[in-house]
């Protein structure tokens, strides 16, 4: 394993920031983007052993210098909360749909060697049956997926028209140390542990009986750093699921975690339920996705 350069956009973020941990220990250099906008975010992690950068994503003029030199990009700054982005469309397309071109330009411009992109399994949204397929088509529901599927589309684009290496990922409802906590839309299980820690009842939406696969983030990121690594050109421009294949209800979470809840009103614009068939992930990228949410959850939950 060759040592890299490696810029990573949101990698003071939750994902982001596990990321780079990642790649630090494999021993490569890594840049970190971030402009610190997460807003369900308490904390953002910038360590003293990486090139730290606070710009946004859609500046062109100030993030183009900074791919100087790298050798790998990984692409996670986003808007990436559903309802943030509900509340303002506009801001959610320019931040993820115009940022990402600016990334895949900067990376084009510069010669990175390829690019891994953050995206979502909200993109299969309602119509499709579970188990979710990367072949299946979309059906995008708010401005959180449309603009997360534009990002796609502008990947694979760039890999067609400008022969930049993309690699593209579908990421299932991300958990792990680190989780954003802050504001009503933090994830849901950041969000129960806080509730219950501060005494507060567990807000379930609508009937609680909507189920997701749930992903470790130290999985989620051992399959962006295999292709990093990977010399396999048959996973360019490929699309990959990143789920456990098993799911479970908000309800379920509720029990694992253990104390009082209440019902909130049903939000609009999101899936009833999620789960990966994540056969492409484990046979092209020898992914092996191993941690439980259970057993998590026990280890983790708040007294
Ligand atoms: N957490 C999940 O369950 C999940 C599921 C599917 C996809 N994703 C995607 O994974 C990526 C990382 O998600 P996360 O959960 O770590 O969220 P996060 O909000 O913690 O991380 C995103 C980071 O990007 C930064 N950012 C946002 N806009 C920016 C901009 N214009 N310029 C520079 N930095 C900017 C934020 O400050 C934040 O630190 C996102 O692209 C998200 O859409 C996450």
């Amino acid at each position: 394993m060759s040592k890299k350069k490696c810029l990573v956009t949101g990698g003071a973020g939750f994902i982001g920031g596990h990321l780079v941990e990642r790649l630090l220990k494999a021993g490569h250099d890594v840049v970190v983007v971030d402009d610190e906008s997460s807003t369900a975010n308490s904390n953002f992690t910038w360590r003293d052993d990486c090139e730290n950068h606070k710009v946004d994503i859609c500046d062109f003029e100030k993030l183009n210098p900074l791919f100087k030199g790298v050798d790998l990009v990984f692409h996670l700054a986003a808007r990436s909360r559903i309802q943030i982005c509900v509340q303002d469309p506009a801001d959610a397309v320019k931040n993820n749909s115009l940022g990402t071109c600016n990334v895949l330009q900067a990376a084009r411009l510069n010669n990175c060697k390829k690019v891994m992109f953050a995206g979502t399994s909200s993109c299969y949204g309602l119509k499709n049956p579970i188990p979710l397929k990367e072949d299946m088509p979309n059906d995008c529901l708010n401005p959180y997926s449309v603009s997360k599927s534009n990002c796609e589309e502008l990947c694979k684009m760039y890999t067609k028209l400008f022969g930049l290496e993309t690699v593209l990922f579908r990421f299932f409802n991300v958990y792990g140390e680190r989780q954003p906590l802050a504001g009503d839309y933090a994830p849901v299980v950041g969000l129960f542990f806080r509730q219950k820690e501060s005494g507060e009842a567990m807000t379930v939406v609508g009937d609680g009986l909507q189920t997701r696969d749930y992903t470790h983030v130290k999985d989620i990121v051992e399959a962006m750093f295999l292709a990093g690594e990977s010399d396999d050109k048959k996973i360019v421009g490929e699309l990959f699921n990143l789920g456990t294949g098993t799911n479970h209800s908000v309800l379920d979470l509720v029990k694992l975690t253990g104390g009082e809840h209440v019902h909130i009103p049903a939000r609009p614009g999101e899936s009833r339920e999620t789960l990966a068939d994540n056969t492409k992930a484990k046979t092209m990228l020898g992914w092996n996705p191993s941690r439980k949410i259970e057993d998590w959850i026990e280890k983790n939950r708040p007294n």
